[in-house]
């Protein structure tokens, strides 16, 4: 049994208003737990969001002989490794969530040694894991497979090296940038990915007494400790979720008149922001809050359209990409949506089509969006976190009901989405799936 969400379209008009609180970033909280392992003693995070992947990774810290805690009216997620017994990942929570690989780094660095299966989550192309074993290879350990689990091995500890990340991968920076604190020698990491996740999980190193710079830049250089552990030094903040912030955004140039999108960082949003203020969306930017007014006066069809490119921060974020095709729909002309990071993101825009949208689909990579074209609302099957989004903004902007399944995606990246949309003015629901015998859906 699964939820899904039932959702009333407002057949184009700009009807939502009123002010979102952007939660913690699932992509920082993440790390940031990880991290615990680098720890003699227990560590708090504030802000947590309060999604099943903070609850998974706790779990998975748990399973490692980890005390945990999470107070969810707080937002307070905390972690102790003092007492550690394990260096092996438990497999099904790890199929289930990407994200668990980030805890290869700082249990290789802290006990030489480390096992774990391939990381599951969501399906939006091949996702290997070569940089990780090749620059753990570099600093010193053996790595091999075998039905489908990884064990990485350096009983004489990890060692300080020049590190090249082929690719600029946000995962693999964050566990190198771990394993080397632990690692003997200094690291020297470079094309580092410099998403604000990445910065914020080095300032919190920093903050614990670890000698790490250049975080946000393509190079990281990290002095190890030998495998001396960090003492807590007070709670650690985890901050807004950009991701979050420009979903929000872009749902309101669609559907709202009035919307005032708090508690984020406009600085990280840059890319997201320049395009629709191009395009013709009323955005007031604060420090700490984006504010859309006025917008019921602007019909769709005025926003004009734009290309969109998916790169690595500061360029415009690959998570974004399946919202931002749902706003393209409703603006006038042609945009060309050219994903770059991951060939299995652009599953969403057949559902885009059922709905009436003017896609056209040209590789795995590419493809076109041809607007303004009004929606219908349908069955919708929600594929992942970030496109299963982006189904709830088109539902939303679209005439009619719909259904969208799969929301357990959702529930893992987006806290109390259903609450805040409801806060306001959509009506959206969420419902309990059933199948009959023969495996039908039941509404
Ligand atoms: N890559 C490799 N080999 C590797 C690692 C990555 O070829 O060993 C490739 C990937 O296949 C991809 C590219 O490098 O083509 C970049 O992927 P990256 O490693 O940066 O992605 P990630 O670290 O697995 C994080 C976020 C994703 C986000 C991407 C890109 C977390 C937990 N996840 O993934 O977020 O899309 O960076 O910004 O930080 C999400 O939150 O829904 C999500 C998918």
């Amino acid at each position: 049994m699964d939820d899904y969400f039932e959702i009333e379209g407002l057949a184009g008009k700009k009807l939502l208003s009123g002010e979102v609180e952007i939660s913690g970033a699932k992509n920082a909280v993440l790390p940031l737990l990880a991290a615990g392992v680098l720890f003699d003693g227990k560590v708090s995070l504030e802000n947590a969001p309060i999604i099943n992947d903070t609850r998974r990774m706790l779990e998975l810290l748990s399973a490692l002989g980890a005390k945990t805690e999470f107070d969810e009216f707080a937002g307070v997620a905390s972690v102790n490794c003092a007492s550690l017994d394990s260096h092996s990942l438990d497999v099904e929570i790890s199929k289930r969530l990407r994200a668990s690989i980030i805890l290869s780094g700082p249990i290789l660095g802290r006990y030489g040694e480390v096992e774990f299966p391939h990381p599951g989550g969501c399906v939006i192309g091949e996702r290997p894991i070569d940089i990780f074993v090749e620059c753990f290879s570099k600093m010193g350990a053996r790595a091999e497979e075998r039905d489908g689990i990884y064990r990485l091995e350096c009983s004489e500890g990890l060692k300080g090296t020049e590190v090249f990340m082929r690719i600029q991968s946000v995962t693999a920076t964050e566990t190198l940038m771990m394993a080397a604190a632990l690692a003997k020698g200094e690291t020297n990491l470079k094309n580092c990915a410099m998403e604000p996740e990445v910065a914020a999980l080095a300032g919190f190193l920093r903050q614990s007494g670890v000698e790490i710079e250049g975080a946000g830049t393509p190079t990281i250089k990290v002095k190890g400790r030998a495998g001396r552990l960090l003492s807590p030094r007070g709670r650690a903040k985890i901050i807004p979720d950009r991701i979050e912030a420009g979903s929000f955004i872009i749902l309101g140039a669609l559907c709202a008149d009035e919307l005032v999108v708090k508690n984020c960082v406009p600085a990280h949003l840059e890319a997201v922001t320049s395009l629709l203020a191009a395009a013709g969306v009323p955005l007031d930017i604060g420090q700490d809050f984006i504010r859309l007014s006025g917008n019921g006066r602007t019909a769709n069809s005025v926003f004009k359209n734009f290309n969109v490119r998916t790169h690595e921060y500061p360029g415009f974020p690959t998570d974004l990409q399946a919202p931002m095709a749902v706003f393209l729909t409703q603006a006038s002309g042609e945009g060309l949506i050219f994903e770059t990071i991951f060939e299995g993101r652009l599953g969403y825009t057949e559902d885009l089509i059922k709905m009436g949208a003017g896609i056209k689909i040209w590789d795995a990579h590419r493809a076109s969006v041809k607007g303004p074209t009004p929606l219908n609302g349908r069955l919708l099957e929600g594929p992942d976190i970030r496109a299963g989004l982006a189904l709830v903004i088109a539902a939303l902007a679209a005439e009619g009901r719909s259904q969208i399944t799969n929301v357990r995606y959702l529930d893992r990246g987006y806290e109390r989405i259903d609450e805040k949309l409801r806060s306001l003015g959509a009506l959206i629901e969420r419902k309990t799936l059933t199948r009959s015998k023969d495996s039908a859906l039941i509404f």
